[in-house]
């Protein structure tokens, strides 16, 4: 019997509605453990709330962690595998200050426990993130899952990929563009730098001998300098620094405040006045009026960083151990 079109446009309607949730290009999906481990989210979730409880500051380098494995062969976890010759990505320099790789070995546990071989180190990474930032109340969003776990992870590809402090507007621009970020997303994934410390070795050369006479970084506000050098001494590389102070340990939208009044403590985050796109959305959210816009901004940019070259499918695997390969 022929279902009258009404009927049928009608039931084609209600699929798309209420039919399971799409996965996008990537093959990515939110709820991607509904059936095959559906108390994973919860689990997570409740691990890091009691971690960033007790310890605050882990929120800002899980958050991190997220960021370096991204930009390193994509979100497939390659940044948590050791090498027993220090040849990992977590050997590389810019990956050295890097902390709470127990905190996801602690998760991995707890998911190999419920279900065992089903969830990635890659996707941990991901919905930790956002469960960190959640923590130190900042936005939630839906964290998309379905990634794979790498195999290979590799020192010199760490080198070549984390963009440094020091780089100005285009290299900041070039490396976001090459992974299919867009300058909007550079500006908003920035604000991640409102929690958080930094050691001194990452900003001690803006302020001494900045080019090679003694000098300072003239786009940092002299104040801001004098305050700075009470903390970091010549040479010193070790000392910590709040990048957002006073409020290092929430998550809001005082980084565009400090960025606009020239007190970004990286020259990466001073550059982002270089540019007029990035320079409009600091002003415009300089002046705290609420947090709504950044919030949803960020979510939806953590959402496309989470997209970078993700294996899916039937590529890599799902590691047992999130330090090394099956
Ligand atoms: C745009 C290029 C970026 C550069 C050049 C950069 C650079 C840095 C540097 C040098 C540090 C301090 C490391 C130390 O001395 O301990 C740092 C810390 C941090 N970064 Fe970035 N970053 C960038 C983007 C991002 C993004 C996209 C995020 C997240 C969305 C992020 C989140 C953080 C956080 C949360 C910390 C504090 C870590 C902690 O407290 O342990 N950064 N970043």
């Amino acid at each position: 019997m022929a279902i009258p079109m009404q009927l049928f446009s009608c039931l084609v309607f209600l699929l798309f509605l209420f039919g399971p949730a799409a996965a996008n290009e990537q093959g990515l999906k939110v709820g991607f453990y509904s059936e095959t481990c559906p108390r994973a989210e919860a689990i997570v979730e409740k691990i890091i709330a009691e971690t960033i409880s007790v310890a605050p500051s882990l929120a800002a380098a899980l958050l991190r962690m997220h960021f370096h494995d991204c930009f390193v062969r994509g979100c497939d976890g390659s940044l948590l595998l050791n090498s027993s010759t220090n040849q990992a990505e977590k050997n590389a320099i810019p990956n050295l200050r890097l902390r709470g790789f127990q905190i996801i070995d602690k998760v991995k546990s707890a998911l190999e426990m419920e279900c065992p071989g089903v969830v990635s180190c890659a996707d941990i990474l991901a919905i930790v993130a956002r469960d960190a930032v959640v923590g130190v109340k900042g936005p939630y969003w839906e964290v998309e899952t379905g990634r794979r776990d790498g195999r290979v992870s590799n020192l010199t590809e760490a080198l070549q990929n984390l963009i440094p402090p020091f780089a100005n507007i285009s290299l900041l621009k070039s490396g976001f563009a090459q992974r299919g970020l867009s300058v909007k997303d550079l500006v908003v994934l920035s604000g991640g730098h409102t929690i958080g410390i930094s050691h001194c070795s990452s900003f001690n050369s803006r302020l001494y001998n900045f080019t090679g006479k003694g000098d300072s970084d003239p786009t940092l506000d002299p104040n801001y300098i004098a305050k700075l050098k009470l903390k970091c001494k010549p040479g010193d590389e070790d000392s910590i620094e709040e990048m957002d102070p006073g409020s290092f340990r929430t998550f809001d939208e005082k980084y565009y405040t400090l960025v606009s009044k020239r007190r970004g403590l990286f020259e990466s985050d001073a550059a982002l006045l270089d540019d007029s796109e990035t320079r409009a959305y600091i002003q415009s959210h300089a002046n705290i009026n609420g947090v709504a816009g950044f919030f949803k901004d960020f979510g939806v940019s953590m959402v496309n960083m989470g997209r970078i070259e993700v294996l899916t499918g039937t590529m890599g695997e799902i590691r047992k151990h999130c330090a090394r390969v099956n």
